[in-house]
C-alpha cells in the first residue's frame, strides 16, 4: 500500500507520473469523468481549511467519486478522545482513500502505519505539505515548460510554512535548481532543511533580507503568509507579520516572465495591484491544485490495486523504535497520543520520524 506523507515518498519518476496524468486530464476531461466511480474519499480535516478540503472534495467528485468526512475535529470522536489509529482504522472501513490534516506534526505518518486505504497528507502542523508541492511543480510545469534550471525565492514565513519545506525538498532532486531565502531572521528556513535538503543536493542557496535585492534574478517568487496560528507569542506575530510585502512597484524590479507563486490564503503580504499583472499565478495554481489532486488519487488507487497488502512503511523500522525518549517538538504527534517512539539516525544525530525535529 502506497501512501503520500512526504513529498520524498515518492520519485522523480513517480511525482512525473503524476503531473503527465494532470496534464492528461486537463485535455481529456470526459476520459476521467468516471475514472473513481463508486470508489470513496474520507477528508479527515482535524483543522481549518478551505482551499485543500474543497480541491480534494472537487477533485473526487470529477473523478465521478463520493466524499465523505469532517471539516472539525470537535464535530467528531476526536472530541471524546479518540486517536489518529484508532480514527483511521475505522474510516479505512468506510473510504477507499483518506486524505488528513492535522496540526500535530506526524499524525499522518500515524495514521499510515494503521490504515489499509492509502492516506495522503493534506497538511500536518508546521511540518509538510505535500499535496501543495504536486500542484505547485504542475503550475511550474505549465507556466515555465520546466522543473529544472529555475533560481527560486521564498520568501515570508521559511519557518513554520509547511508548503516551503515540501516544495524545496522537491525541487532539490531536480537539475540546476537555484534557491534564494527572503525571510526575517526570526523566521528562517529550519537548518535541518538547509543542511539535509539543500546542501546535501548541492543546491545553491543563499540568504538575503531584502526581495529588492534578488527580485531581477528570480524566475519564481514563491510568496507566503506569515503563519499566526504557529505563534506562541502574538506581539513576536504583531512584529513580524508585515515583513515582506509584494506590490507593482517592486514587481517592476522583475524578470518579465518570472512567475508569482503563493498557497493562498494571502493576508497582506501581496497587494491586490498585483493581482492583474499576468506573472501573478496564484489564482491559475489554485485550479492547478484540484488537477493535480484528481491525477494522485486515481493513481494512488491504481497502485493500492497493484499492491493491496497492508505493508509497512519503511520508516516503522523496530531499530528506530526508542520508547524510552521523547521528542522535543511540543507539537509532535507523539507527545500527544500513546505511540512507540520513533527515532532514525542521520549523520548529526538522532531524529523524531513523525516530525524530523532532531533529538535533544
Ligand atoms: C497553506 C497551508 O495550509 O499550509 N494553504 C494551503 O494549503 N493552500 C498555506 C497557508 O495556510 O498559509
Amino acid at each position: 500500500m502506497r501512501h503520500l506523507i512526504d513529498t520524498t515518498d515518492i520519485t522523480v519518476e513517480e511525482v512525473d507520473r503524476i503531473i503527465n496524468t494532470a496534464l492528461d486530464i486537463i485535455d481529456n476531461r470526459e476520459k476521467y469523468s468516471q475514472a473513481c466511480k463508486g470508489k470513496k474519499l474520507a477528508t479527515l480535516f482535524y483543522e481549518p481549511s478551505t482551499r485543500t478540503r474543497l480541491s480534494f472534495t472537487a477533485a473526487m467528485m470529477e473523478l465521478g467519486g463520493n466524499v465523505l468526512g469532517f471539516s472539525d475535529a470537535a464535530s467528531s470522536s476526536v472530541s471524546k478522545g479518540e486517536t489518529v489509529a484508532d480514527t483511521v482504522r475505522v474510516l479505512g472501513c468506510f473510504a477507499d482513500i483518506i486524505a488528513m490534516r492535522h496540526s500535530r506534526e506526524g499524525a499522518p505518518l500515524v495514521a499510515s502505519h494503521y490504515s489499509d486505504v492509502p492516506i495522503i497528507n493534506a497538511g500536518d502542523g508546521s511540518h509538510a505539505h505535500p499535496t501543495q508541492t504536486l500542484t505547485d511543480l504542475l503550475t511550474i510545469r505549465r507556466e515555465k515548460g520546466r522543473l529544472n534550471n529555475l533560481t527560486i525565492g521564498f520568501c515570508g514565513d521559511l519557518k513554520f510554512g509547511r508548503t516551503v519545506h515540501s516544495l524545496i525538498k522537491a525541487l532539490s532532486r531536480y537539475e540546476g535548481i537555484n534557491v534564494v531565502l527572503i525571510a526575517p531572521e526570526e523566521l528562517r528556513l529550519p537548518s535541518y532543511i538547509r543542511r539535509e535538503v539543500c546542501d546535501k543536493n548541492n543546491v545553491p542557496t543563499r540568504e538575503v533580507t531584502t526581495m529588492e535585492e534578488v527580485l531581477p534574478e528570480l524566475d519564481i517568487l514563491y510568496m507566503t503568509r506569515v503563519q499566526k496560528e504557529r505563534f506562541l507569542d502574538e506581539d513576536e506575530f504583531e512584529r513580524l507579520k508585515d515583513s515582506f510585502i509584494l506590490n507593482s512597484e517592486r514587481m517592476k524590479l522583475a524578470k518579465s516572465d518570472m512567475i508569482v507563486l503563493h498557497p493562498l490564503p494571502r493576508v497582506n503580504e501581496i497587494t491586490r495591484d498585483v493581482d492583474n499583472d499576468p506573472r501573478a499565478a496564484y489564482f491559475r495554481q489554485v485550479e492547478n491544485g484540484k488537477f493535480v489532486r484528481m491525477a494522485l488519487i486515481y493513481t494512488l488507487l491504481e497502485w493500492a490495486k497493484e499492491a493491496p497488502e497492508t505493508s509497512q512503511t519503511p520508516r516503522l523500522d523496530q531499530n528506530m523504535v526508542h520508547n524510552d525518549w521523547r521528542c522535543s517538538n511540543r507539537q509532535c504527534i507523539s507527545n500527544w497520543e500513546d505511540m512507540d517512539r520513533l527515532f532514525h539516525p542521520t549523520e548529526d544525530g538522532y531524529r523524531c520520524a513523525y516530525c524530523e525535529a532532531r533529538k535533544k
